[in-house]
């Protein structure tokens, strides 16, 4: 009998958004891997670190920076491999992810590698998206509108167009690409429907409208929630919509 794969979605980063599922799985398995920066700590792991127990065994998953130096197949190739000897032998692995699993996330290459061979179960979490609305106290989309999520890295042409065609957009990925985001964002007169959350639920967590960010630059984990009005979900919207 092999071991059972898990895909444990651990929610944005305050544990009390660990489901209680996922918790159960965390706390019982004999292996525990996640992905893992070269330098500094793996984000996945801080958020299910008070729940880790001295008996489980870890496999951080280390992506170095420089990918072009070493590309991320061959990691996840090795990787793979290191969890697949685990689950021959007998142990349930958990991969943990930050967020939900296969929201954006790097558990689907581990996926792809093992799922066929291995009995797996993914678990889904509370995906950063919904934290940053629930945090912004924001609803994200009602009624018919069209929600985009974009990735920050595309090209201006391409989020201009992703922006223009949705009522309500959240941008990820936004880290190095903030400055260049938000002056697509200004040159399309959205500034004013723009809301920005960075490391939603943690301690340090920070929420603004848009124009108020003082940096030129954001952090990884951060993100932009647009949203048009379009749908009439809010008082205000009702009131107009009454009066007009
Ligand atoms: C590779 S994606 C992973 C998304 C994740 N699987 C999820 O379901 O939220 C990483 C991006 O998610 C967003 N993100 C994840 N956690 C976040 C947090 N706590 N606060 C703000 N943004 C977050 C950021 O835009 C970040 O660049």
């Amino acid at each position: 009998m092999t071991g059972k794969l898990y895909g444990l979605g651990l929610g944005p980063g305050d544990p009390e958004l660990i489901t209680l599922k996922a918790h159960r799985i965390l706390t019982a398995a004999p292996v525990i891997a996640y992905p893992a920066p070269d330098t500094g700590p793996s984000f996945a792991r801080q958020i299910a670190a008070s729940y880790i127990g001295a008996h489980q065994l870890e496999v951080p998953v280390v992506m170095p920076m420089r990918v072009e130096r070493f590309p991320a197949q061959e990691v996840y190739d090795a990787a793979a491999e290191t969890i697949g000897r685990h689950l021959d032998a007998g142990s349930d692995v958990a991969v943990l992810c930050e967020g939900d699993p296969f929201f954006y996330g790097s558990f689907m290459y581990l996926f792809e590698r093992l799922a066929d061979r291995y009995p797996t179960e993914i678990v889904p979490g509370v995906s950063s998206v919904m934290a940053a609305a629930s945090a912004l106290k924001r609803p994200l989309a009602a009624r018919n509108d069209v929600l985009s999520v974009v990735p920050g890295p595309l090209g201006d042409d391409i989020l201009e167009a992703r922006i223009a065609a949705a009522d309500a957009v959240a941008i990820i990925k936004v880290g190095r690409h903030f400055t260049r985001i938000r002056a697509l964002i200004e040159r399309l007169g959205l500034m004013g429907q723009a809301a920005y959350a960075e490391r939603v639920s943690l301690d340090n967590q920070q929420l603004m409208p848009l124009d108020d960010v003082p940096d030129d630059a954001a952090p990884y984990f951060s993100m932009i929630l647009i949203y048009k009005g379009g749908e009439v979900w809010h008082p205000a919207f009702r009131n107009n919509e009454a009066g007009a």
